[in-house]
């Protein structure tokens, strides 16, 4: 028994922000951006417009596109570092407003895994024979965890959500999934503040992104590489069979060193990252639902999703979709 994915859905919050917004609010260019990052804009929720209201939009298009009735759900996994509360879970508002009430819902904080981990933990429940119909969603509201007066952050992130169903296939579907974290590098992209260690007396309570990035970008550049080979060869496959690589949305130069490795030339990568910016956890699934509905990505295609994000944590599948 395997999964597959039978819908894709995603939602990206209207007001858009542009690099030449930015360049009003903090000392930076377009260029800098640009050359650094690959972003042009990204998208920022409305006030009051939060993750789960951004879920539930993109959990209604991947279940219309499953043909899948919500009361038939039996799994919501929600990967998420900007819950709407501390709890409940973001996964059991959902579940609620999806009308699914009574199956396991749960969220997951990996960061910009927080998908990737999702898919993985689905696939094994399906392929157990304990889950029939999953829901998987990755969605953020980063925007309300920036400093907006740092311009080494704010400048890199945007809210939006992404959202597969999956069921039992007889033929993969899912081939492999593979998450690792490591928590030595706790200190390269955290959130200092929370419940149990507290807040502080600071504008937004202290919440914000502290971010090492140019050591970063070194470490996901170097993990990224080790989990592509590690994958493949789980798999018994080589770096032409993958049609497309669906890489988690932080950084163009990581995407294309990403891509170097395999071999694969840019136009077989989805990029979304200049016109979303890093979602974090709705990034992978957000760049698969739109390389799906433009017609892209096609049944029987096979592809290599990866992220990477704090925790560490990084994680891939390959997927024959
Ligand atoms: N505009 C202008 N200047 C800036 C900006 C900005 N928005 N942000 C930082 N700078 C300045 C810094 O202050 C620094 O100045 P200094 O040298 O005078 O101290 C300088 O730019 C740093 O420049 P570079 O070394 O050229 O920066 P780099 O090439 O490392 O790019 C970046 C920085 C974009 C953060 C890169 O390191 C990166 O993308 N790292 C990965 C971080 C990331 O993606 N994090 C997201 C989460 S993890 C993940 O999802 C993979």
């Amino acid at each position: 028994m395997y999964s597959r994915i039978a819908g894709t859905g995603s939602y990206l919050p209207s007001h858009v922000v542009t690099n030449a917004d930015l360049e009003r609010t903090v000392e930076t260019t377009d260029e800098w951006i640009r050359s650094r990052t690959g972003i042009r804009e990204r998208r920022k929720a409305a006030d009051g417009e939060t993750t789960g209201d951004l879920a539930y939009q993109a959990s209604l298009q991947a279940l219309e596109a499953a043909g899948v009735d919500a009361a038939d759900l039996d799994l919501i996994i929600l990967g998420t570092t900007t819950p709407d509360l501390i709890f409940p879970s973001t996964a059991c508002l959902l579940q609620h407003r999806l009308g699914a009430n009574g199956c396991a819902a749960f969220d997951v904080n990996a960061a910009c895994s927080g998908f990737m981990y999702g898919l993985g933990i689905a696939d094994k429940f399906i392929r157990s024979g304990a889950t029939h119909k999953a829901l998987v969603v990755g969605s953020e509201t980063l925007s309300r965890m920036l400093d907006w007066s740092d311009r080494s952050t704010c400048v890199l992130f945007g809210d939006g959500a992404g959202a597969v169903v999956l069921e039992p296939s007889e033929e993969p579907g899912v081939i492999t999934t593979k998450l690792h974290a490591d928590g030595a590098y706790k200190d390269l992209l955290y959130n200092p503040v929370g419940v149990s260690t507290g807040f502080l007396d600071e504008p937004n309570h202290g919440v914000r992104v502290m971010m090492r990035g140019h050591e970063i970008f070194k470490v996901a550049v170097r993990t990224l590489d080790r989990i592509v080979g590690e994958t493949l060869e789980t798999a018994g496959m080589h770096e032409s069979d993958v049609d497309w690589l669906i890489p988690h949305q932080a950084n163009l130069r990581i995407i294309e060193a990403t891509a170097k490795r395999l071999g694969l030339s840019m136009d077989r990568v989805i990029v979304t990252v200049d016109r979303h910016g890093n979602t974090s956890s709705g990034s992978v699934p957000l760049a698969l639902d739109e390389a799906v509905r433009s017609g892209r990505i096609e049944r029987g295609q096979t592809l290599l999703l990866e992220a990477f994000g704090g925790g560490l944590t990084w994680s891939s599948a390959l997927i024959r979709y």
